[in-house]
Protein backbone atom coordinates (compact mmCIF):
# COMPACT_ATOMS: atom_id res chain seq x y z
CA UNK A 1 0.00 0.00 0.00
CA UNK A 2 1.47 3.34 -0.86
CA UNK A 3 1.18 5.68 1.97
CA UNK A 4 -1.86 7.79 1.40
CA UNK A 5 -2.03 11.11 3.30
CA UNK A 6 -4.86 12.05 6.10
CA UNK A 7 -6.16 14.11 4.95
CA UNK A 8 -7.89 15.67 1.65
CA UNK A 9 -9.86 18.27 -0.38
CA UNK A 10 -13.57 17.39 -1.33
CA UNK A 11 -16.39 19.00 -2.44
CA UNK A 12 -18.78 17.33 0.22
CA UNK A 13 -23.03 17.97 0.22
CA UNK A 14 -24.30 18.30 3.96
CA UNK A 15 -27.81 17.86 4.86
CA UNK A 16 -28.23 21.08 6.17
CA UNK A 17 -27.68 23.10 3.19
CA UNK A 18 -29.09 21.01 0.38
CA UNK A 19 -29.80 23.50 -2.53
CA UNK A 20 -29.26 23.96 -5.79
CA UNK A 21 -25.17 22.78 -6.47
CA UNK A 22 -23.91 26.26 -6.05
CA UNK A 23 -24.51 26.51 -2.41
CA UNK A 24 -25.04 23.10 -1.75
CA UNK A 25 -21.35 22.08 -2.68
CA UNK A 26 -18.28 23.19 -0.98
CA UNK A 27 -15.04 22.54 -0.87
CA UNK A 28 -13.90 21.30 2.96
CA UNK A 29 -10.42 18.95 4.54
CA UNK A 30 -11.82 15.90 5.24
CA UNK A 31 -10.14 12.56 6.21
CA UNK A 32 -9.00 10.23 3.15
CA UNK A 33 -10.83 7.12 3.27
CA UNK A 34 -8.76 3.55 3.86
CA UNK A 35 -9.89 0.58 1.70
CA UNK A 36 -12.02 -2.01 3.49
CA UNK A 37 -11.70 -5.70 2.13
CA UNK A 38 -11.91 -5.95 -1.16
CA UNK A 39 -11.66 -2.22 -1.53
CA UNK A 40 -9.21 0.16 -3.50
CA UNK A 41 -8.53 4.00 -2.85
CA UNK A 42 -7.99 5.60 -6.25
CA UNK A 43 -6.43 9.25 -6.34
CA UNK A 44 -8.53 10.75 -8.64
CA UNK A 45 -7.20 12.83 -11.88
CA UNK A 46 -10.67 13.49 -13.40
CA UNK A 47 -14.34 13.02 -12.51
CA UNK A 48 -17.67 13.11 -14.92
CA UNK A 49 -20.34 15.46 -14.30
CA UNK A 50 -23.79 13.45 -13.90
CA UNK A 51 -27.61 14.72 -13.31
CA UNK A 52 -27.64 12.45 -10.24
CA UNK A 53 -25.63 15.25 -8.19
CA UNK A 54 -27.91 17.35 -8.78
CA UNK A 55 -30.73 15.05 -7.16
CA UNK A 56 -27.58 14.99 -4.15
CA UNK A 57 -27.73 18.27 -3.34
CA UNK A 58 -31.12 19.10 -3.40
CA UNK A 59 -31.98 16.10 -1.12
CA UNK A 60 -34.46 15.26 -3.68
CA UNK A 61 -36.50 13.15 -5.28
CA UNK A 62 -33.93 10.93 -3.51
CA UNK A 63 -32.70 11.89 -0.01
CA UNK A 64 -29.18 10.82 0.22
CA UNK A 65 -28.01 11.98 3.66
CA UNK A 66 -29.93 9.17 4.96
CA UNK A 67 -28.44 6.22 2.80
CA UNK A 68 -25.22 6.29 4.38
CA UNK A 69 -25.35 7.33 7.75
CA UNK A 70 -21.87 5.78 8.57
CA UNK A 71 -20.42 9.23 7.01
CA UNK A 72 -22.38 12.02 7.85
CA UNK A 73 -20.86 13.88 4.48
CA UNK A 74 -21.59 13.20 0.79
CA UNK A 75 -19.00 13.59 -1.89
CA UNK A 76 -20.69 12.53 -4.47
CA UNK A 77 -19.35 12.28 -8.06
CA UNK A 78 -20.27 8.97 -9.62
CA UNK A 79 -17.45 8.80 -12.81
CA UNK A 80 -13.68 8.78 -11.84
CA UNK A 81 -10.21 8.51 -13.42
CA UNK A 82 -7.37 7.96 -11.77
CA UNK A 83 -4.55 6.19 -10.27
CA UNK A 84 -4.65 2.62 -7.82
CA UNK A 85 -3.22 4.39 -4.67
CA UNK A 86 -3.81 1.55 -2.37
CA UNK A 87 -5.19 -1.78 -2.08
CA UNK A 88 -6.91 -3.35 0.79
CA UNK A 89 -7.00 -6.92 1.62
CA UNK A 90 -8.00 -9.29 -0.97
CA UNK A 91 -7.66 -7.30 -3.71
CA UNK A 92 -6.68 -9.60 -6.59
CA UNK A 93 -6.81 -7.93 -10.11
CA UNK A 94 -5.56 -4.10 -9.45
CA UNK A 95 -2.02 -2.73 -7.90
CA UNK A 96 -0.38 0.47 -7.01
CA UNK A 97 -0.19 2.59 -10.10
CA UNK A 98 -2.80 1.00 -12.19
CA UNK A 99 -4.27 4.05 -14.28
CA UNK A 100 -8.13 3.35 -14.09
CA UNK A 101 -11.75 4.24 -14.65
CA UNK A 102 -14.69 3.46 -12.70
CA UNK A 103 -18.30 2.03 -13.27
CA UNK A 104 -20.92 3.39 -10.70
CA UNK A 105 -22.28 -0.23 -9.53
CA UNK A 106 -21.70 -1.45 -6.25
CA UNK A 107 -23.18 -4.90 -4.92
CA UNK A 108 -22.19 -6.89 -2.03
CA UNK A 109 -20.70 -9.90 -4.32
CA UNK A 110 -21.40 -12.62 -1.90
CA UNK A 111 -25.27 -13.04 -2.36
CA UNK A 112 -27.10 -15.72 -5.11
CA UNK A 113 -27.84 -12.49 -7.20
CA UNK A 114 -24.09 -11.31 -7.37
CA UNK A 115 -23.21 -14.94 -8.05
CA UNK A 116 -25.10 -16.36 -10.73
CA UNK A 117 -28.55 -13.75 -11.54
CA UNK A 118 -27.41 -10.30 -11.95
CA UNK A 119 -25.27 -8.08 -9.16
CA UNK A 120 -27.97 -5.06 -10.01
CA UNK A 121 -30.51 -7.45 -8.36
CA UNK A 122 -28.04 -7.92 -4.86
CA UNK A 123 -30.46 -6.49 -1.87
CA UNK A 124 -27.23 -4.18 -1.43
CA UNK A 125 -27.28 -2.72 -4.93
CA UNK A 126 -25.64 0.74 -4.74
CA UNK A 127 -24.93 3.75 -7.31
CA UNK A 128 -21.45 4.80 -5.53
CA UNK A 129 -21.10 8.41 -5.78
CA UNK A 130 -24.57 8.77 -5.35
CA UNK A 131 -26.12 6.22 -2.66
CA UNK A 132 -22.54 5.93 -1.40
CA UNK A 133 -20.28 8.61 -0.18
CA UNK A 134 -16.60 8.89 -0.69
CA UNK A 135 -17.62 9.66 -4.54
CA UNK A 136 -14.92 11.10 -7.23
CA UNK A 137 -15.41 14.23 -5.97
CA UNK A 138 -12.28 14.46 -3.91
CA UNK A 139 -8.48 13.86 -4.21
CA UNK A 140 -8.77 10.71 -3.20
CA UNK A 141 -12.06 8.12 -3.66
CA UNK A 142 -12.91 4.60 -2.12
CA UNK A 143 -14.26 1.75 -4.70
CA UNK A 144 -15.17 -1.71 -4.86
CA UNK A 145 -12.13 -3.79 -7.03
CA UNK A 146 -15.14 -4.76 -9.12
CA UNK A 147 -16.20 -1.31 -9.97
CA UNK A 148 -12.02 -0.66 -11.66
CA UNK A 149 -11.70 -0.50 -15.43
CA UNK A 150 -8.43 -0.08 -16.94
CA UNK A 151 -8.26 3.57 -18.41
CA UNK A 152 -8.32 3.35 -22.05
CA UNK A 153 -4.16 4.43 -23.22
CA UNK A 154 -6.00 6.67 -26.20
CA UNK A 155 -7.65 9.27 -23.71
CA UNK A 156 -6.75 11.90 -21.48
CA UNK A 157 -7.84 12.56 -17.80
CA UNK A 158 -11.04 14.31 -18.62
CA UNK A 159 -12.11 12.15 -21.38
CA UNK A 160 -11.58 9.32 -19.91
CA UNK A 161 -13.51 10.44 -16.91
CA UNK A 162 -16.65 12.16 -18.72
CA UNK A 163 -18.17 8.77 -20.26
CA UNK A 164 -18.81 6.04 -17.72
CA UNK A 165 -22.17 6.39 -16.01
CA UNK A 166 -23.71 7.63 -19.38
CA UNK A 167 -22.24 5.28 -21.76
CA UNK A 168 -22.66 2.54 -20.17
CA UNK A 169 -26.07 3.21 -18.66
CA UNK A 170 -26.80 3.40 -22.32
CA UNK A 171 -25.46 0.40 -23.73
CA UNK A 172 -27.43 -1.61 -20.83
CA UNK A 173 -30.63 -0.14 -22.00
CA UNK A 174 -30.53 -1.00 -25.35
CA UNK A 175 -28.15 -4.08 -25.61
CA UNK A 176 -29.24 -6.04 -22.19
CA UNK A 177 -32.66 -4.42 -21.45
CA UNK A 178 -33.53 -4.05 -25.27
CA UNK A 179 -31.87 -6.53 -27.03
CA UNK A 180 -31.18 -3.83 -29.79
CA UNK A 181 -30.83 -5.26 -33.66
CA UNK A 182 -29.90 -3.72 -36.53
CA UNK A 183 -32.59 -1.73 -38.38
CA UNK A 184 -34.34 -0.99 -35.34
CA UNK A 185 -35.46 2.43 -35.16
CA UNK A 186 -35.04 4.13 -31.69
CA UNK A 187 -36.82 7.29 -30.71
CA UNK A 188 -33.92 9.05 -28.77
CA UNK A 189 -35.06 11.59 -26.15
CA UNK A 190 -32.66 14.60 -25.22
CA UNK A 191 -29.84 12.97 -28.09
CA UNK A 192 -27.61 15.86 -27.80
CA UNK A 193 -27.57 15.46 -23.99
CA UNK A 194 -25.47 12.84 -21.93
CA UNK A 195 -27.13 9.63 -22.37
CA UNK A 196 -28.44 10.68 -25.95
CA UNK A 197 -24.91 11.24 -27.24
CA UNK A 198 -24.13 7.72 -26.34
CA UNK A 199 -27.60 6.63 -27.72
CA UNK A 200 -26.81 7.71 -31.04
CA UNK A 201 -23.49 6.05 -31.01
CA UNK A 202 -24.46 2.71 -29.93
CA UNK A 203 -27.45 2.98 -32.30
CA UNK A 204 -25.20 3.38 -35.29
CA UNK A 205 -22.79 0.80 -34.21
CA UNK A 206 -25.21 -1.86 -34.41
CA UNK A 207 -26.97 -0.34 -38.11
CA UNK A 208 -30.18 0.70 -36.29
CA UNK A 209 -31.66 4.15 -36.87
CA UNK A 210 -31.65 7.00 -33.89
CA UNK A 211 -35.11 9.47 -34.60
CA UNK A 212 -33.45 12.51 -33.02
CA UNK A 213 -35.15 14.83 -30.59
CA UNK A 214 -33.36 17.91 -30.37
CA UNK A 215 -34.25 21.39 -28.98
CA UNK A 216 -32.22 23.55 -31.31
CA UNK A 217 -30.09 23.79 -34.76
CA UNK A 218 -26.78 23.75 -32.86
CA UNK A 219 -28.06 20.40 -30.98
CA UNK A 220 -29.19 18.60 -34.40
CA UNK A 221 -25.82 19.83 -35.87
CA UNK A 222 -24.03 18.06 -33.05
CA UNK A 223 -26.36 14.74 -33.08
CA UNK A 224 -25.41 14.79 -37.01
CA UNK A 225 -21.84 14.74 -36.51
CA UNK A 226 -22.41 11.65 -34.46
CA UNK A 227 -23.79 9.68 -36.86
CA UNK A 228 -27.64 10.90 -36.78
CA UNK A 229 -29.63 12.04 -39.66
CA UNK A 230 -33.39 11.78 -38.80
CA UNK A 231 -34.39 14.93 -36.15
CA UNK A 232 -37.62 15.68 -34.00
CA UNK A 233 -37.24 19.40 -32.74
CA UNK A 234 -39.62 19.79 -29.48
CA UNK A 235 -39.90 23.30 -29.80
CA UNK A 236 -42.16 22.41 -32.89
CA UNK A 237 -44.61 20.48 -30.22
CA UNK A 238 -44.56 23.13 -26.96
CA UNK A 239 -46.79 20.25 -25.21
CA UNK A 240 -43.65 18.21 -24.63
CA UNK A 241 -42.06 21.30 -22.63
CA UNK A 242 -44.07 20.67 -19.71
CA UNK A 243 -45.12 17.46 -17.52
CA UNK A 244 -48.16 15.84 -18.91
CA UNK A 245 -51.31 16.26 -16.76
CA UNK A 246 -53.30 13.90 -18.86
CA UNK A 247 -52.39 9.80 -20.36
CA UNK A 248 -55.20 9.72 -23.36
CA UNK A 249 -53.78 10.63 -26.34
CA UNK A 250 -53.99 14.37 -27.63
CA UNK A 251 -54.11 15.75 -31.26
CA UNK A 252 -50.80 17.00 -30.12
CA UNK A 253 -49.41 13.52 -29.35
CA UNK A 254 -50.92 12.40 -33.03
CA UNK A 255 -48.91 15.11 -34.90
CA UNK A 256 -45.76 14.12 -33.24
CA UNK A 257 -46.33 10.29 -33.76
CA UNK A 258 -47.09 11.68 -37.83
CA UNK A 259 -43.88 13.63 -37.98
CA UNK A 260 -42.53 10.48 -36.39
CA UNK A 261 -43.61 7.89 -38.78
CA UNK A 262 -42.80 10.21 -41.63
CA UNK A 263 -39.30 10.11 -40.96
CA UNK A 264 -39.33 6.56 -40.50
CA UNK A 265 -41.42 6.23 -43.99
CA UNK A 266 -44.52 5.24 -41.64
CA UNK A 267 -42.93 2.23 -39.16
CA UNK A 268 -43.22 3.11 -35.28
CA UNK A 269 -39.82 3.10 -33.65
CA UNK A 270 -39.01 -0.60 -31.73
CA UNK A 271 -37.47 1.27 -29.06
CA UNK A 272 -37.97 4.49 -27.23
CA UNK A 273 -35.20 5.52 -24.91
CA UNK A 274 -36.54 7.38 -22.42
CA UNK A 275 -34.84 9.52 -19.40
CA UNK A 276 -37.10 12.63 -19.58
CA UNK A 277 -39.83 11.26 -17.51
CA UNK A 278 -43.31 13.19 -17.26
CA UNK A 279 -42.78 15.70 -20.06
CA UNK A 280 -42.34 12.44 -22.48
CA UNK A 281 -43.85 9.41 -20.99
CA UNK A 282 -47.23 9.45 -22.43
CA UNK A 283 -46.25 10.38 -26.10
CA UNK A 284 -43.26 7.35 -25.59
CA UNK A 285 -45.84 4.84 -24.50
CA UNK A 286 -48.15 5.84 -27.42
CA UNK A 287 -45.61 5.54 -30.26
CA UNK A 288 -43.80 2.87 -29.33
CA UNK A 289 -44.31 0.14 -32.11
CA UNK A 290 -46.60 -2.81 -31.47
CA UNK A 291 -44.64 -5.50 -29.05
CA UNK A 292 -41.63 -2.59 -28.81
CA UNK A 293 -40.19 -1.18 -25.90
CA UNK A 294 -39.99 2.02 -23.92
CA UNK A 295 -37.03 2.09 -21.59
CA UNK A 296 -36.64 4.38 -19.25
CA UNK A 297 -33.26 5.11 -16.60
CA UNK A 298 -34.35 8.21 -15.53
CA UNK A 299 -37.03 11.14 -14.74
CA UNK A 300 -35.28 14.54 -15.61
CA UNK A 301 -38.99 16.50 -15.72
CA UNK A 302 -40.55 14.45 -13.18
CA UNK A 303 -41.43 11.07 -11.95
CA UNK A 304 -45.08 11.33 -11.62
CA UNK A 305 -45.91 9.45 -15.22
CA UNK A 306 -49.34 9.10 -16.62
CA UNK A 307 -49.68 6.98 -19.80
CA UNK A 308 -52.57 5.44 -21.40
CA UNK A 309 -52.18 1.74 -20.34
CA UNK A 310 -55.24 0.62 -23.72
CA UNK A 311 -51.77 1.36 -25.85
CA UNK A 312 -49.78 -0.67 -23.37
CA UNK A 313 -51.82 -3.64 -23.36
CA UNK A 314 -53.49 -3.57 -26.77
CA UNK A 315 -50.53 -3.23 -28.65
CA UNK A 316 -48.43 -5.50 -26.43
CA UNK A 317 -45.99 -2.88 -26.03
CA UNK A 318 -43.56 -3.11 -22.78
CA UNK A 319 -42.09 -0.55 -20.29
CA UNK A 320 -38.61 -1.75 -19.14
CA UNK A 321 -37.20 0.16 -15.83
CA UNK A 322 -32.66 -0.16 -16.28
CA UNK A 323 -30.47 1.18 -13.85
CA UNK A 324 -26.82 1.90 -14.72
CA UNK A 325 -24.78 -1.23 -15.27
CA UNK A 326 -23.24 -4.12 -14.32
CA UNK A 327 -19.23 -5.52 -14.37
CA UNK A 328 -20.11 -6.67 -17.60
CA UNK A 329 -21.74 -4.62 -19.16
CA UNK A 330 -19.03 -1.81 -18.45
CA UNK A 331 -16.78 -3.95 -19.80
CA UNK A 332 -18.02 -4.00 -23.06
CA UNK A 333 -19.76 -0.51 -23.52
CA UNK A 334 -15.72 0.24 -22.25
CA UNK A 335 -14.30 -2.08 -24.57
CA UNK A 336 -16.00 0.15 -27.60
CA UNK A 337 -14.45 3.24 -26.31
CA UNK A 338 -10.59 1.22 -26.69
CA UNK A 339 -11.59 0.29 -30.22
CA UNK A 340 -13.12 3.94 -30.82
CA UNK A 341 -16.36 2.85 -32.09
CA UNK A 342 -17.81 5.13 -29.81
CA UNK A 343 -15.87 8.76 -28.64
CA UNK A 344 -16.45 10.13 -25.62
CA UNK A 345 -18.60 12.97 -26.01
CA UNK A 346 -16.70 15.77 -23.56
CA UNK A 347 -17.74 19.37 -24.44
CA UNK A 348 -16.07 21.06 -21.45
CA UNK A 349 -13.77 20.07 -18.89
CA UNK A 350 -13.93 22.55 -15.60
CA UNK A 351 -10.96 23.01 -12.60
CA UNK A 352 -11.84 21.06 -9.37
CA UNK A 353 -12.42 24.80 -7.72
CA UNK A 354 -15.35 24.91 -10.38
CA UNK A 355 -17.13 21.83 -9.77
CA UNK A 356 -19.84 23.61 -8.06
CA UNK A 357 -19.87 25.88 -11.13
CA UNK A 358 -20.23 22.69 -13.95
CA UNK A 359 -23.23 21.61 -12.01
CA UNK A 360 -25.02 24.62 -11.82
CA UNK A 361 -24.13 24.51 -15.42
CA UNK A 362 -25.41 21.60 -15.81
CA UNK A 363 -28.84 22.62 -14.52
CA UNK A 364 -29.43 25.75 -15.47
CA UNK A 365 -28.42 26.39 -19.21
CA UNK A 366 -30.40 23.80 -21.59
CA UNK A 367 -27.79 24.92 -24.41
CA UNK A 368 -24.81 22.73 -22.59
CA UNK A 369 -23.78 19.40 -25.04
CA UNK A 370 -22.42 16.02 -24.40
CA UNK A 371 -20.17 15.75 -21.15
CA UNK A 372 -18.58 17.76 -18.72
CA UNK A 373 -15.61 16.51 -16.37
CA UNK A 374 -14.00 18.39 -13.54
CA UNK A 375 -9.88 17.64 -13.43
CA UNK A 376 -9.06 17.24 -9.69
CA UNK A 377 -5.59 16.41 -9.54
N1 LIG B 1 -30.61 5.30 -13.77
C1 LIG B 1 -29.40 5.54 -14.23
O1 LIG B 1 -28.52 4.70 -14.11
C2 LIG B 1 -29.09 6.82 -14.92
C3 LIG B 1 -27.85 7.01 -15.52
C4 LIG B 1 -27.58 8.22 -16.20
C5 LIG B 1 -28.56 9.22 -16.21
N2 LIG B 1 -29.75 9.00 -15.60
C6 LIG B 1 -30.79 10.05 -15.64
O2 LIG B 1 -31.13 10.30 -16.99
C7 LIG B 1 -31.47 11.67 -17.15
C8 LIG B 1 -30.66 12.26 -18.32
O3 LIG B 1 -29.28 12.23 -18.01
P1 LIG B 1 -28.25 12.98 -18.97
O4 LIG B 1 -26.91 12.78 -18.37
O5 LIG B 1 -28.48 12.57 -20.37
O6 LIG B 1 -28.73 14.49 -18.76
P2 LIG B 1 -28.47 15.77 -19.71
O7 LIG B 1 -27.12 15.70 -20.33
O8 LIG B 1 -28.85 16.94 -18.88
O9 LIG B 1 -29.52 15.58 -20.90
C9 LIG B 1 -30.91 15.60 -20.67
C10 LIG B 1 -31.62 15.90 -21.98
O10 LIG B 1 -33.03 15.89 -21.71
C11 LIG B 1 -33.63 16.74 -22.64
N3 LIG B 1 -34.86 17.33 -22.09
C12 LIG B 1 -34.96 18.12 -21.02
N4 LIG B 1 -36.25 18.49 -20.86
C13 LIG B 1 -36.96 17.90 -21.85
C14 LIG B 1 -38.34 17.89 -22.22
N5 LIG B 1 -39.25 18.58 -21.52
N6 LIG B 1 -38.71 17.19 -23.28
C15 LIG B 1 -37.79 16.50 -23.99
N7 LIG B 1 -36.47 16.48 -23.70
C16 LIG B 1 -36.06 17.17 -22.64
C17 LIG B 1 -32.62 17.81 -22.98
O11 LIG B 1 -32.56 17.91 -24.38
P3 LIG B 1 -33.17 19.14 -25.21
O12 LIG B 1 -33.30 20.31 -24.29
O13 LIG B 1 -32.21 19.34 -26.32
O14 LIG B 1 -34.46 18.63 -25.71
C18 LIG B 1 -31.28 17.25 -22.53
O15 LIG B 1 -30.38 17.10 -23.61
C19 LIG B 1 -31.22 12.35 -15.83
O16 LIG B 1 -32.45 12.46 -15.14
C20 LIG B 1 -30.30 11.38 -15.09
O17 LIG B 1 -30.41 11.47 -13.69
C21 LIG B 1 -30.04 7.83 -14.97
Amino acid sequence: MSALPDTMQAWVVREERHGDPITAMQLETVRVPRPGVGEVIVRVKAAGVNYNHIWACRGKPVKISGLHPDEPLHIGGSDASGVVAAVGSGVKYWKVGDEVITHPNQSCGQCAACNGLEPLSCLQQKAWGFETSWGSFGQYTRVQAQQLLPKPKNLGWDEAACFGLKLFTAYRMLFVSCDIKPDDRVLVWGASGGLGSYAIQLCRAVNATPICVVSSPEKEAYCRALGAEHFIHRTDFPYLSTPATSAAPTEEMRQFRRKLRELTGGEDPEIVFEHVGAATFPTSVFVARRLGKIVICGATTGCDLHFDARYLWMHQKQIVGSHGCNQHDATRAANLVTKGVIKPTLSRTFAFADAAVAHQQLLEDRSSLGSFAIMVD
